[in-house]
């Protein structure tokens, strides 16, 4: 998956490179910066000393001496003062210059802290967003694995207006697919047959009858709709890339999917992907809840109101948010698997 959101300790992290969030002088510090430093053992140090320093913004690179990495990259935060002194431009080209730095050293991976959340006090959520809008812009054009590394909860929130509607939501439908659920139990033990037939679905859950046609094929002559209903997965994803009209490229880069598990899926008919994945590429075509619940019963899934993922995949589809490092965030958030492989 080019972009995961992880929470572990950064100097844990057994990839390429992983990123320090320095002080100028580059001697090392506190946080993470401490952290990075003790488990790398002395030698990171006396080579920092060679390095003469490094201005914020900018980043410089060195072995990973101890570390289980081949280099750190150390990169230097703006202390946060009111947002109006150019502490996004600065966080920014932290995250560009770092890349840029991991890219010359053919690094394949490479994790991030949060640079600038913690004694710079930056704030977390935006410290966040900034993190996610320059790496997956990079990521539209290069292929790496990225990850940013949470270290505690209370260095990594979404924005509370955001946490409470998705709460809301699914404790709105979370809440119903168990009471659905008691009822069916409750109903086999005969207990409540009359309460069942009280029971109100809401409109969409209508729409989710089995025997209903499939969407697609509502305005399709016959030949075409036994055609379409013969698509495989793999099929019905590359025709809906086609009729896009967005590259494949485009598309599993907006799915946040390799460029190797595409090509499999490319490459074999048959192929049955995980559901995170066939949600992924639902979000990526930018699928109504229809469309998306036609490609999973290709791949032999469909969404659940049991389980906290689908709704609240189901929760950005509705309100029409195909950004896949958004709903990732809010995913993390809840402690669910991402989108993507
Ligand atoms: N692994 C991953 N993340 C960590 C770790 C760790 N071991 N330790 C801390 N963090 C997180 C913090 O929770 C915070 O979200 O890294 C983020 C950055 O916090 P700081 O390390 O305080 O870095 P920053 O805010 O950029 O301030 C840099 O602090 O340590 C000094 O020498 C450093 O002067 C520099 C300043």
């Amino acid at each position: 998956m080019p972009l995961k959101i992880i929470r572990n300790d950064i100097t844990k992290i057994e990839c390429d490179a992983i990123v320090n969030a320095a002080n100028s002088t580059l001697l090392g510090g506190g946080g993470v910066d401490g952290a990075i430093h003790k488990a790398a053992g002395n030698g990171l140090v006396d080579e920092c000393r060679t390095l003469g320093g490094c201005e914020v913004g900018q980043a410089k690179i060195t072995k990973g001496y101890n570390l289980p990495c081949k280099y750190v990259i150390h990169t230097v935060g703006p202390k946060w003062s009111d947002g109006k002194h150019a502490e996004r431009e600065l966080l920014e080209s932290c995250y560009r210059e770092s890349l840029r730095l991991a890219k010359e050293n053919a690094c394949e991976s490479v994790a991030f802290p949060l640079i600038s959340s913690g004694v710079y006090g930056y704030p977390k959520d935006e410290a966040l967003k900034v993190a996610i809008d320059v790496i997956s812009g990079f990521l539209l054009s290069e292929d790496m694995l990225v990850y940013i590394v949470v270290f505690d909860r209370a260095s990594y929130q979404i924005s509370e207006r955001l946490f409470a509607d998705i709460t809301s939501y699914i404790d709105e439908k979370y809440v119903q697919a168990h009471f659905e659920f008691n009822l069916t139990r409750r109903d086999r033990a005969g207990e409540s047959a009359v309460l069942a037939q009280t029971r109100v679905l809401p409109a969409e859950d209508v729409s989710c009858n089995v025997n209903a046609p499939a969407p697609s094929e509502k305005n399709l002559s016959v030949d075409e709709a036994l055609k379409a209903a013969d698509e495989s997965f793999s099929q019905m994803l590359l025709r809906r890339i086609d009729e896009s009209g967005m590259t494949d490229a485009e598309c599993y880069k907006r799915a946040n999917i390799d460029r190797k598990l595409f090509s499999k899926i490319r490459n074999d008919i048959n192929y049955k992907p995980s559901k995170a994945t066939v949600l992924a590429f639902a979000i990526a075509l930018e699928f109504d809840l229809e469309e998306t619940r036609e490609l999973l019963m290709k791949a032999g899934f469909a969404l659940s109101h049991s389980y906290k993922f689908d709704i609240i995949v189901e929760y950005f589809i509705k309100i029409k948010n195909y950004n896949v490092f958004e709903i990732n965030e809010a995913l993390f958030e809840f402690d669910q698997n991402l989108l993507g492989v």
